[in-house]
């Protein structure tokens, strides 16, 4: 089914994150080097140095096809070949590429192609240094023999014009227990479904262009996408698809009350979808232009975390689900820029983006067991922005060894939000009770920011290559808002404003520094070894104010972080059998508060002076082929994270007033979390007709909080699990089973029973697929499925508890 997809605010500094790039005195000066290459290539080519051509009668198919799919085509096929060449037809092949003629047929000695590829032309050896492996002296044989036998090509029948592809698919599932659970799980509904699983239609009126559509039709999940290109003059492209996620909508579980936990009865869903034209221009020796539009939407309702109280009158837990309606969408323009030319490549982006968000949840506030008076919280918000950001990047490869890029990225952003709570007395329609509510009306925010980018690679040297990059950003955000309460009372007039209207400014400043080296070596045999680090420094001023008659603040933070990420590795593989690789990361930060203001108590956050967490993993892999039939790797990961936090000393009990001894404020350490991960896999074909691969995993994780003598924090510990085994068997030449199963198996917890609830999830989960598919004739083939699922949630006293079967049947038809 659908992949997640995530929509809403993206981060307005993707683009210019992969810093790839070139600094203009740099690019100038290695212009000129390059000419004063190029001139001195322009001289004569001792033909004496090329190896001599094969002596064989050589075939294209045995013989060429292959060195040019491992080494060429790579960067010379397709739409933008590299050089304007493509080795794709014998026709392409002759015409030569931006640099003119590359072969002469019958004269391989005096064919550019060959020198380029006995690597006799400085800059033009191909494949270019590092970006493949350099041809073998026969290879350089066969291509002479080749040219000189004259160029000849494959004389199979040419490609298929039409080909169309069909898999109608229907089936029935049934479902005993919790069906809002298996949804949610298996993103998909009980009952009858059907429709198409897979089409595909693909023509070739000529050889240079294509047109393909495909797509999926099936009960809430749809997709078409539709593509139509030529080569040298550009494409059009439609897409559309969406696809309903499922939410059981449960709340929590409290085993202590006659009624221990609740359900809202609805079928909690939404629907999510992406609708895109994009218009392309690939004119050859002209910027490719991409011309987009896209329009992304999410809208339904989905089940939430924020649980309602629920009371037996002695004891409060909340447990009453949360719900909330959603209707999400995003307007996309897009266009983009692209030029290459020999070793440049410019490119910039344009975006603008429309995004409108409004939701409305209806929160229990407080039920008691037994009576029909619940009360809840109506809260609405919106939210529209309008964004547009410019990226421009170049870069190049400006010498065999010295690689450069720059970027920079600007964007601008407005945003508009609105608030509206209102709280409605028990038993909404009670009349004689007072209702109120507050609301923001206007919530605006401005945010601007630039990003420069720069970054080098320089190598390889001896085995050795090393990269640079360095980033600044500069953010700037202004926000400013009212708020005010109104009271509905009992048949009487209603109160705006009736304690004032608040008036709220926020502002910050963010400035982000970001260095990154890392280094390679490869000259150890059968080995390569890494290390990269990054550090960043993030300057943070934060401003926030208050004013009015409720709630008066004010504070004004400076911060700023300190960032360190290192990391290191290895990878080896001293026998083709056998191959290890290793990898050691240490993450820390650092962040230090100043609080310039502050007004109203000590409230969180200003009074933390001080945090850092530090974080250690180390991986290892180990792959093992123990024979032709048998392939198996281990894997094993440790996580371990610290945190420690400086505070203001607490001498007073907020709760009480009274004084107690909460903290002095020294360096404490607030948590600590540590995994371990392990997997082993296998995969065995001990017949050719069969196949059988199975993987276990098992992870183990533990957070504790410094919990200062309280029940409410426990620590969080557990572990899961899990298996699969999948199996194909052929059991002729025209039917095959095939056969998977999975369990697994979670017991994660946090048992704050006392002072709270307990958290987390016990749960074994079990599924298991059995299929035949047999072969009709050249056309047609026909599939039978059948698919078990169980699954038990102790934690939850078998709440979400489900078993469900299913049957399906698909027909395959292929055209011609
Ligand atoms: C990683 C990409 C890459 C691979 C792989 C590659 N090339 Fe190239 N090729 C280029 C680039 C870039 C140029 C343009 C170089 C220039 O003009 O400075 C080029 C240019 C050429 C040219 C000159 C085209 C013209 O403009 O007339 C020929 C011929 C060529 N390559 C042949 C080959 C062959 C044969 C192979 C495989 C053995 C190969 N290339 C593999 C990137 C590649």
């Amino acid at each position: 089914m659908g992949e997640e997809l995530v929509i809403g605010r993206r981060s307005e500094h993707s683009g210019a994150g992969k810093s790839r790039a070139i600094i203009p005195g740099i690019a100038l000066f290695s212009l000129a080097i390059l000419a004063l290459l190029q001139s001195l290539s322009a001289a004569e080519i001792d033909e004496s140095k090329l190896p001599p051509p094969a002596e064989t009668q050589v075939d294209f198919a045995r013989d060429i096809k292959p060195i040019f799919q491992a080494e060429c085509l790579r960067c010379h096929s397709g739409e933008r070949p590299k050089s304007n060449y493509r080795l794709t037809s014998r026709e392409e092949a002759l015409k030569g590429g931006n640099d003119g003629l590359d072969i002469l047929p019958g004269q391989s000695a005096r064919s550019p192609l060959i020198h380029y590829v006995a690597r006799l032309i400085p800059d033009l050896e191909m494949p270019p240094d590092g970006k493949g492996h350099p041809l073998t002296g026969e290879q350089i044989g066969l291509l002479r023999a080749w040219i000189d036998q004259g160029v000849s090509w494959e004389t199979n029948a040419p490609e298929p014009k039409f080909e169309f592809l069909a898999t109608p698919i229907v089936g029935f599932t049934s479902v005993s227990g919790d069906s809002h659970k298996f949804r949610e799980l298996y993103w998909q509904r009980e009952d009858w479904n059907g429709g198409l699983d897979e089409f595909e239609m693909l023509a070739h009126p000529s050889l240079d262009s294509k047109l393909t559509v495909s797509g999926r039709f099936l009960l809430d999940d749809y997709k078409v996408s539709l593509e139509s290109r030529k080569n040298e003059l550009g494409f059009v492209r439609f897409g559309w698809s969406q696809y309903r996620k499922y939410f059981d909508d449960t709340g929590g579980f409290y085993p202590g009350f006659a009624t221990n936990s609740f359900s809202l009865n609805r079928d909690s869903h939404e629907d999510i979808g992406k609708a895109s034209v994009d218009l392309g221009l690939t004119l050859p020796n002209l910027p490719s232009i991409v011309l987009g539009y896209e329009y992304q939407y999410r809208a339904g309702n989905e089940s939430t975390l924020q649980w309602g109280p629920v009371s037996d009158g002695t004891t409060t837990k909340n447990i009453y689900p949360g719900n909330k309606e959603v209707s999400e969408r995003v307007n996309i323009l897009k266009l983009d820029l692209g030029f290459e030319r020999e070793k440049f490549s410019i490119s910039d982006n344009v975006r603008l983006e429309w995004y409108d968000l409004s939701t409305r949840r209806l929160n229990g506030t407080s039920y008691t067991l037994g009576t029909t008076n619940i009360s809840f919280a109506d809260a609405r918000e919106s939210t529209s922005y309008l964004q547009g950001a410019n990226t421009f990047h170049v870069d190049g490869q400006l010498t065999s060894w010295l690689f450069a890029s720059g970027g920079y990225l600007y964007s601008k952003l407005t945003e508009d939000s609105s608030m509206n709570v209102s709280y409605l007395n028990p038993a909404a329609l009670d009349l004689t009770l007072p209702s109120w509510g507050w609301q923001a009306p206007r919530l605006e925010l401005e945010r601007e920011s630039h990003v420069f980018s720069l970054s080098t690679r320089v190598g390889p040297w001896q085995g050795l290559s090393l990269s640079l990059g360095v980033q600044q950003e500069w953010t700037r955000q202004t926000g400013v808002g009212t708020a005010s309460n109104s009271l509905t009372l009992p048949f009487g007039p209603i109160y705006e404003n009736w304690l004032g209207i608040e008036n709220m400014f926020s502002d910050l400043d963010r400035s982000i520094l970001t260095r990154e080296a890392a280094l390679r070596f490869t000259k150890i045999p059968f080995t390569t070894l890494h290390a990269e680090g990054r550090w960043q420094t993030e300057d943070l001023g934060q401003y926030e104010q208050e004013t009015g008659s409720i709630n008066q603040f004010m504070r004004h933070t400076d911060a700023s972080t300190d960032l360190k990420d290192l990391r290191a590795g290895f990878n080896t593989s001293p026998w083709t059998r056998v191959s290890l690789s290793g990898r050691y990361r240490h993450y820390e930060s650092e962040t230090d508060y100043d609080h310039l203001l502050k007004k109203t108590g000590e409230g969180y956050p200003a009074f933390l002076r001080w945090r850092e967490s530090i974080n250690d993993e180390y991986e290892t892999k180990l792959a093992l082929n123990l024979a032709s039939w048998l392939k198996t790797g281990l894997s094993y990961q440790y996580r371990a994270t610290d945190y420690h936090v400086a505070s203001y000393p607490v001498t007073t009990n907020p709760a009480t007033s009274l004084p107690a001894d909460i903290t002095s404020g020294n360096n404490l350490q607030a948590g600590t979390y540590a995994a371990h991960i392990a997997s082993f896999n296998a995969t065995l074909t001990p017949w050719q007709r069969a196949f059988l691969s199975s993987t276990f995993s098992y992870e183990n994780a533990r957070t504790v909080t410094a919990a200062n003598g309280s029940d409410a924090v426990a620590p969080y510990a557990g572990d899961i699990y899990s298996v699969i085994f999948s199996g194909t068997y052929a059991l002729d030449a025209k039917t095959s089973l095939s056969a998977s199963y999975s369990f697994s198996s979670g017991d994660f917890t946090q048992d704050g029973l006392t002072a709270g609830l307990a958290t987390g999830i016990d749960y074994h989960q079990h599924s298991l697929q059995a299929a035949l598919k047999r072969q009709l004739n050249k056309n047609t083939s026909v599939g039978f499925q059948y698919r078990f699922y169980r699954y038990d949630e102790p934690s939850s006293a078998g709440k979400n508890d489900f078993e469900a079967h299913a049957f399906f049947a698909t027909l395959s038809l292929r055209l011609p």
